[in-house]
């Protein structure tokens, strides 16, 4: 068995806008997700979040299902409407005094609790006014920081300023699935990013001012990629894939900047007009390399690379197995392995931790109320063999979160993808934990694999 060190962190993770429902009661404000899901087609099931995991309500009971697995930690975000419901000005006590709730209620049950600051529920007012690809949000989101790590930071030690800005941007404003749903806008989605991580890097001293002695970082996806063929073809999309993906945030959060041959990519390509980045301030690079305490990452999957327009390109030798989630993600856990030691080597951060990792799969309980869901755990097994391995070679893992505590709104997808290590019923909002949650809470006890 690998034992995993003493103080290693064994959490789940959910995100504000996916389980809690209660969008309009006690003062929040609407968010650019409300907005989203009124638009014809934007959601598959069209659903919305206006009762989700109804977790709003039902904290208590989520909070006694995660001291029963004995999780060490419960990653959660924290809905900015509900602080600052007009975006910026007048704090809401209703929004802040339930997150202080939760964080009570998970202290009490030993639990320590990692606030995620923003996991994409901006308020839609200040979408009104540009969004992300405005600069004042970015300031805005200092704001905010500033009031919510002052109301929690006396009992929350682990912040993460932001959560994916790879899918914020990409996913907001080139293929639009993701709110504000903007398609191929390249100067807002580069605009958009940047906002983002400046607003990572004016959150961190905020954070290391009201929570001395606490830890702060940013949470990024990755996808570790390899090129279908050694061709030049391959290899050069590959580049060009890992460029937007992993570098175009990495660079910049580690004192690099931005890619320079992506920047040239994107001249080249016609998506921007020029390698000057009209967004990008004097002064900005510093603030966004601001010193954190770790690299989050967020790991579900691996992109192998083929360049489909390349003529009398050398036959693939890669390719991807048909091992799938219900996402059509492939089941690759070679590639946390991968990404881990990478970021070891290429970025060296002084912890990472994996704020998230997991599974889609639709299994529902059976006639005896029990949820096996097999898939799931060989999905957490892999991957947490994977995490280890990745420990044996040097990487200073220290977290491991899986996704997700709950069933819940998976975006663009609603409610028909689940991730849950708990089944929830819909219907009833009532909640079954699944094999892989005692499977997962064996692991925890054990402390190893
Ligand atoms: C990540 C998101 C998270 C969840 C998982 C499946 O990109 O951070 O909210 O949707 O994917």
């Amino acid at each position: 068995m690998f034992k995993f060190p003493d103080n290693f962190v064994w959490g789940v993770a959910t995100s504000s806008f996916q389980i809690e429902g209660a969008v309009d009661v006690d003062g929040r404000s609407e968010s650019i997700w409300d907005r989203l899901c009124k638009r014809p087609g934007a959601i598959a099931d069209n659903t919305n979040g206006d009762v989700a995991c109804d977790h709003y309500n039902r904290w208590p009971e989520d909070v006694k299902i995660m001291s029963d697995m004995g999780v060490g930690a419960y990653r959660f975000s924290v809905a900015w409407p509900r602080i600052i419901p007009t975006g910026r000005g007048a704090t809401n006590q209703k929004g802040i005094d339930f997150y202080s709730r939760l964080v009570d209620g998970l202290l009490e049950a030993g639990i320590d609790p990692c606030v995620t600051l923003y996991h994409w529920d901006l308020p839609q007012i200040l979408e009104d006014q540009g969004g992300w690809t405005n600069r004042d949000t970015a300031y805005a989101f200092a704001d905010y920081t500033e009031t919510i790590s002052r109301a929690l930071g006396d009992r929350v030690k682990t912040w993460v300023t932001i959560n994916e800005p790879w899918c914020i941007s990409v996913l907001g404003y080139i293929n639009g699935e993701h709110a504000p749903g903007i398609k191929n806008d390249w100067p807002k989605a580069l605009s958009a990013a940047h906002h983002v991580m400046l607003g990572h890097g004016l959150a961190v001293p905020i954070i290391r001012d009201n929570v001395p002695d606490g830890e702060v970082g940013i949470t990024v996806n990755l996808v570790p990629n390899e090129p279908a063929s050694q061709s030049g073809a391959d290899r050069d999309a590959c580049r060009h894939f890992d460029g937007f993906f992993n570098r175009w945030y990495l660079d910049p959060v580690f004192g690099r900047g931005y890619p320079a041959d992506r920047v040239a990519d994107l001249v080249k390509a016609g998506e921007i007009p020029s390698s000057d980045l009209p967004f990008l301030h004097k002064g900005d690079l510093e603030t966004i390399a601001a010193d954190s305490d770790f690299l989050g990452i967020n790991y579900y999957s691996r992109a192998v690379i083929r360049d489909e327009k390349a003529e009398n390109n050398d036959p693939p030798d890669v390719v991807s197995t048909k091992n799938e989630t219900d996402m059509g993600w492939e089941v690759w856990p070679l590639g946390l392995e991968q990404i881990l030691v990478r970021l070891k080597d290429d970025y060296n951060p002084k912890a990472i931790q994996v704020t998230e990792n997991g599974c889609a799969y639709a299994t529902a309980p059976n006639a005896d109320g029990i949820v096996e869901d097999t898939e799931r755990i060989a999905y957490f097994d892999g991957h947490i063999r994977a995490c280890a391995k990745a420990i044996e070679q040097g990487v200073p893992l220290t977290a491991y979160y899986a996704w997700s505590l709950l069933d819940n709104f998976e975006w663009a997808f609603g409610y028909e993808k689940r991730f849950g290590l708990v089944y929830v019923d819909y219907d009833t909002l009532d909640r079954t934990p699944k094999q892989s949650a005692h499977w997962y809470r064996d692991l925890i006890q054990k402390g190893g694999i």
